[in-house]
């Protein structure tokens, strides 16, 4: 089993990278394994929970950094 690794794109996607397995709200599972998928941070995507380039054209912006986390 790979690691699973989240990227944050800057004004873009989570980037997740490794295997794992996604379950929407409605139970539909979506397995990753050793793929690495976009998945929608701005909410405009047609085709959730993946990034469909749809940010780009919405002019999402976020540019926030990782907090410290405490203790
Ligand atoms: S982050 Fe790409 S469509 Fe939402």
């Amino acid at each position: 089993m790979a690691a699973t690794h989240i990227k944050v794109r800057e004004s873009g996607p989570y980037l997740v990278t490794g295997d794992l397995t996604l379950t929407d709200c409605d139970g539909n599972a979506y397995v990753l394994e050793g793929a690495t998928a976009a998945l929608c941070r701005c909410g405009h995507s047609e085709s959730k929970p993946f990034c469909d380039g749809s940010h780009k054209r919405v002019g999402f912006a976020a540019t926030e950094r990782a907090a410290e986390r405490a203790g």
